[in-house]
C-alpha cells in the first residue's frame, strides 16, 4: 500500500512539500545533511531517498562523499533519477526495501532517511537493518514529522494537517487519500523520546535529538 501510494504521488510529490511547508523542508534536511557531513569518512546510504532532495543535500555539502539514494517505489526512484540527471549529479540509485536492505553488515558511514520511520511496517526491524549496515562508529540520523508539543499550537497543527493538507493533496496531487494518511501515520507514530528508547533499545549508541520547524519536526542523531 506505502509503495503503490508513492508511485502515485510522485509526480506532485516535491511540490506538495514545498506548498505544505512553505518552502521549509529544505532547511530541515540541510540540518541532516549536517549532521551527515560530520559523520566519519565513508559512502552514505540515503535511504527511502524519494526524489533525493536529502542524497542532493548531503551531496552538495561534501561533495566528496560517495551517497547511494535507496528506495523500494520505482516512481519516487524515477522522480529521483531524472532530478539527479538535470543536476547532473549521477547519483547511483538502488530499489530496496527498509527491512531487508541488499547491502553487507558494515557498509556504510552513515545511514539518513527522511521522513521514513512512521511508514515501517516495523519499525524496530527496520533501525535494526539501518544499524546493521553502518560501520561501528558510524552515524544514523533520522528526520520525521513529529506532533507539537506546545498547548494551542498542538491543536492548530492538528487542525491544518487533518484539515487543509488532505484538501490540498485532493487539489494539487489529486490524491486526498495519501494526504490522509500522512497525518495519520504521524498520529500513530511515536513521539522523539519513544523513537530516542526505541533506538537504544535496538543498540545505538549516544542517541539524541532536535525540534525543528516549531516542533513539527524531529532529527535523531545516533551512533552505531
Ligand atoms: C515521505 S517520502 C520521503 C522521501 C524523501 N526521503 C524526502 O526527504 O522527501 C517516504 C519515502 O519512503 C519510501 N519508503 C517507505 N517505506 C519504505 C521501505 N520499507 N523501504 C524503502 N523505501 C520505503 C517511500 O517509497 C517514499 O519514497
Amino acid at each position: 500500500m506505502v509503495r503503490a501510494m508513492f508511485t502515485r504521488i510522485a509526480g506532485r510529490y516535491d511540490l506538495m512539500n514545498s506548498l505544505m511547508t512553505g518552502g521549509r523542508h529544505h532547511a530541515w534536511r540541510r540540518v541532516a545533511a549536517e549532521a551527515i557531513a560530520a559523520a566519519t569518512p565513508g559512502p552514505v546510504l540515503d535511504l527511502a531517498t524519494g526524489t533525493a532532495d536529502l542524497a542532493l543535500a548531503v551531496r552538495a555539502l561534501d561533495p566528496a562523499r560517495h551517497v547511494i539514494g535507496a528506495d523500494f517505489s520505482e516512481g519516487m526512484l524515477h522522480a529521483a533519477m531524472e532530478k539527479s540527471a538535470v543536476r547532473a549529479a549521477r547519483l547511483p540509485l538502488v530499489g530496496a526495501d527498509a527491512l531487508a536492505l541488499p547491502f553487507r553488515d558494515k557498509t556504510f558511514a552513515a545511514v539518513t532517511s527522511a521522513f521514513l520511520l512512521r511508514n515501517l511496517e516495523d519499525l524496530a526491524a527496520g533501525l535494526t537493518e539501518m544499524r546493521r549496515v553502518t560501520i561501528p562508529g558510524g552515524r544514523v540520523v533520522s528526520l520525521e514529522i513529529t506532533r507539537p508539543a506546545m498547548p494551542g499550537w498542538s491543536q492548530l497543527f492538528g487542525l491544518y494537517f487533518h484539515k487543509v493538507v488532505p484538501a490540498v493533496g485532493a487539489m494539487v496531487a489529486r490524491d486526498r487519500t495519501a494526504y490522509t494518511y500522512l497525518p495519520a501515520s504521524v498520529d500513530r507514530f511515536l513521539t522523539p523520546d519513544e523513537l530516542a528508547a526505541l533506538m537504544r533499545k535496538v543498540g545505538y549508541g549516544d542517541v539524541s535529538y532536535r525540534r525543528l520547524g516549531l516542533g513539527t519536526i524531529a532529527v535523531h542523531i545516533a551512533t552505531v
